[in-house]
């Protein structure tokens, strides 16, 4: 770092003799780096935001461990974190022809060792309603910096119908319209107006509206046609000025009639609340056992492929999907006798199979040759394919 320069200010407001502090320094050749200090509880923070902006903060060799739920500690050759949308534009042209990944709350990723290049990290925030659409739907324009689960709180606090199902799924709101998350009936898309994305090639801002993110089952353009060429900045949800609870999946509506609640009384906030314990009862909590949440997709057969299977495993649970028939890859894979194993450093959570866990100081390798092994088995058990739903980045 250059020589910093910081300069105090102090300020008499009026005849109350009140001082004012602001403490800031500026980085030389970037005089946009400000920092605001609290120095005493009477002092008022002053943000400069509009004249002095904290934009991008760059830490070479810099460990991920806190920047993804696997909890692998890989290092990158250069981490960067970035508050708007000038500044990824600003940062563009040094990304291009380089080794770059933009994470989100790395929470559907796998470093496999450490990172040759640059991990962006977007801090865009905020929480913006727009006009309600002519439908009557309301519309909110949120960060793609924004934790997913913070914003799903902000929808049902504020009246914003639609997301309740989604609750407590990690990671930032970029990623969830990039992997278009999902969760007990529910996709992210179902309830996306538009993606708003810089194009890296050449800082083009681009607004994709929903049709165009050609989303499927936790795929997007985004991840698909177009790996690599965008960067979401911000997403606009359309949500409803009325709750009706989406409660089709068994485990809801179960933990409804459990909890002796009357349907037409079950409010948003009730439905979150039931979601997030579903969750935490199937699904490791992140800050205390290291895991990506589901690591397999589950895969589409086809029907004749299915029906010859349900010969075999008449109880095989399975769904309708489009292209055949959807099988819980949870389900092959504690057939196939992995549930609750450990491997070394690795393993399989002993509460539901789709999850591969940290079992402490793993290695992004160890994951994957584990993921491996795993996929090997159910091939070989069932005969079907099982993809990673998490990304391996190396
Ligand atoms: N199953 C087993 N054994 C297991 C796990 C599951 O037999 O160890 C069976 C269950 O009994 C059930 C079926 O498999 O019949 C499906 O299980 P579950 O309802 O737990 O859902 P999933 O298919 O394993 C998917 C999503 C989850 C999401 C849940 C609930 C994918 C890849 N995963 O899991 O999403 O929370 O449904 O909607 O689609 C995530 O993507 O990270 C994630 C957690």
């Amino acid at each position: 770092m250059s020589k910093i320069y910081f300069l105090t200010f102090s300020a008499a407001l009026g005849n109350m003799s009140k001082l004012y502090f602001l403490t800031f320094s500026a980085a030389l050749g970037n005089m946009s780096k400000l920092y605001c200090t609290r120095l005493h509880e009477n002092f008022l923070v002053y943000s400069f935001t509009k004249n002095f902006r904290i934009m991008i903060t760059r830490t070479p060799d810099f460990s991920l461990l806190h920047h993804n739920t696997f909890g692998i500690d890989a290092r990158c050759r250069e981490f960067v974190e970035y508050d708007t949308e000038d500044d990824l534009l600003a940062l563009l042209p040094e990304l291009r022809g380089t080794k770059y990944f933009h994470i989100g709350g790395g929470s559907n990723l796998v470093f496999v060792g450490d990172y040759a290049g640059t991990v962006l990290h977007s801090r865009i925030k905020g929480f913006e309603p727009l006009a309600p659409a002519p439908d009557g739907s309301l519309r909110v324009r949120i960060g793609a910096g924004e934790v997913w689960d913070e914003a799903v709180d902000y929808l049902v606090e504020h009246g914003y119908y639609g997301a309740e199902n989604l609750s407590y799924i990690p990671g930032e709101t970029g990623a969830a319209a990039v992997q278009n998350i999902g969760a007990y009936g529910a996709e992210v898309a179902d309830i996306i107006e538009s993606v708003e994305a810089l194009r890296v090639s050449d800082g083009e801002r681009i607004v994709f509206l929903k049709e165009q993110c050609t989303y499927g089952y936790r795929q997007s353009i985004f991840k698909g046609a177009a790996r690599g060429q965008y960067i979401v900045t911000r997403v606009t949800l359309r949500l409803q000025p009325a709750f009706t609870p989406s409660i089709g999946y068994g485990a809801i509506e179960h933990e409804v009639e459990r909890r002796g609640i009357d349907l037409p009384a079950l409010t948003a906030r009730e439905l979150r609340n039931i979601i997030i314990d579903i969750r935490r009862s199937k699904l490791p909590e992140p800050s205390e056992v290291g895991s990506a949440g589901s690591f397999f997709m589950n895969p589409v057969v086809q029907r004749p492929q299915f029906e010859a299977l349900q010969q075999h495993y008449p109880d095989m649970p399975h769904y309708d999907a489009p292209g055949g028939v959807k099988i819980p890859a949870g389900w092959m894979i504690e057939q196939c006798g992995w549930k609750g194993r450990t491997v070394g450093r690795v393993g399989v959570y002993d509460k539901q199979a789709l999850v591969l866990i940290n079992a402490g100081g793993a290695t992004g390798r160890e994951v994957y040759n584990l993921a491996q092994t795993i996929a090997a088995d159910v091939q070989a058990k069932f005969g079907i394919e099982i993809t990673p739903e998490a990304n391996f980045v190396e």
